[in-house]
């Protein structure tokens, strides 16, 4: 599963604050890079200060779309996170990838809506990491997944036991060729 290339890869991206732990991170490398000759771009739903969008920009020269509303938010304990959207464009900035990533700063729903407005952009991994509660994962896999191509990746994170509603939600699809790693646990699409 560590590939030589993501073990060059994990000192940026370990070095990136953020929620994505190495086996995840290699995961999610590994995903991205597999398919880095098929066409398509790839979306994130929830990118925090760009951990996993570090990822996968030194995983693929693949065009990356990064939806967050980056704003504070609270964690399961209560405990608050700064989150806007220049530490997010510094993180990429690091490793020279921000021409490789789009953030969009808005919420998964309305960027879904204006994804429609251009160009249509074939989706080929979509990783679903943003609100964990289970209204939200549904949401996001249902406003996003149906523009994956064919062979693409779907991908959601947190699939732990620390979180119930990505478990419950990811459960119910019922995916018979589910694979996890990590906390990452998703498919690829028929
Ligand atoms: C777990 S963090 C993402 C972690 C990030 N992928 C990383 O590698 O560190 C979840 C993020 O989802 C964002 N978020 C929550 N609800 C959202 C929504 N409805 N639309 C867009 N982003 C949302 C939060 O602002 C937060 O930054």
């Amino acid at each position: 599963m560590i590939s030589e290339e993501f073990r060059q890869a994990w000192p940026f991206i370990r070095d990136t604050e953020g929620f994505l732990p190495k086996p995840d991170a290699a995961f999610l490398f590994k995903a991205a890079r597999e398919l880095e000759y098929k066409d398509g771009v790839i979306v994130e739903i929830g990118a925090y200060k760009g951990r996993s969008a570090v990822c996968l920009s030194l995983a693929t020269k693949s065009y990356i779309y990064s939806v967050d509303t980056f704003t504070d938010f609270a964690g399961r304990d209560g405990t608050l996170f700064t989150n806007n959207v220049t530490n997010f464009l510094t993180s990429l900035n690091k490793i020279k990838a921000q021409n490789m990533v789009t953030p969009m700063i808005m919420t998964s729903e309305l960027a879904r809506e204006q994804w429609d407005w251009g160009v249509p952009k074939p989706i080929k991994l979509l990783f679903i990491d943003g609100n964990h509660d289970y209204e939200f994962v549904k949401k996001d896999y249902e406003l996003w997944s149906p523009l994956v191509v064919p062979g693409g990746w779907v991908l959601f994170h947190d699939y732990s036991p620390d979180w119930p509603g990505v478990v419950k939600f990811v459960d119910e699809l019922n995916i018979k060729n589910l694979v996890k790693f990590g906390a990452v646990a998703g498919f690829k699409k028929e």
